[in-house]
């Protein structure tokens, strides 16, 4: 039976192969989000168009019992809005591992932001806003002139 070792929380617990490791925390009373996420984290399911939260980040320390991450995943935990943050191979997210044999975890890790790609995620927002006001500009200008005609 695979076991999931806790490092933050100094507990192990014994699992079912298969079983969702986020699953498996929160029914242990362990808690995998900040206190403003347990409260707040909402996890959008559009039918194609997926929004996880990305608030349950862990890092795994060892265990090769789990499945991969996928790009999606990482994509998630770097931040898909305004900051990106540095993410390296052991981050996951807890609600998409799949513990098949032993691992150890770290819950809650500290995520440092990636200055360099959250400027040009700035820089990228800035130049689409930007181009978006010009269009609404635009279009409110030809609306307008549309009114003075009739
Ligand atoms: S629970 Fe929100 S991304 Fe895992």
């Amino acid at each position: 039976m695979p076991a999931i070792h806790f490092l933050n929380e100094h507990t192990s617990l014994d699992v079912l192969p298969g079983t969702n490791l986020r699953k498996a925390a929160l029914k242990s009373g362990i808690h995998l989000y900040a206190p403003l996420h347990r409260v707040f984290h909402l996890n959008l399911n559009l039918g194609p168009l997926k929004f996880p939260c990305g608030s349950d980040v862990i890092e795994v320390v060892d265990g090769k019992g789990i499945n991969a991450r996928t790009h999606t995943e990482e994509d998630v935990i770097s931040g898909r809005w305004l900051m990106k943050r540095k993410v390296s191979p052991n981050h996951r997210l807890a609600c998409q591992v799949v513990v098949n044999g032993d691992v150890t975890v770290k819950t809650r890790p500290k995520l440092e932001v990636d200055p360099r790609a959250t400027k040009n995620r700035v820089a990228f927002l800035g130049v689409v806003g930007g181009f978006l006001l010009m269009m609404l500009a635009v279009l409110a200008l030809i609306g307008l002139d549309l009114v003075k005609k009739l």
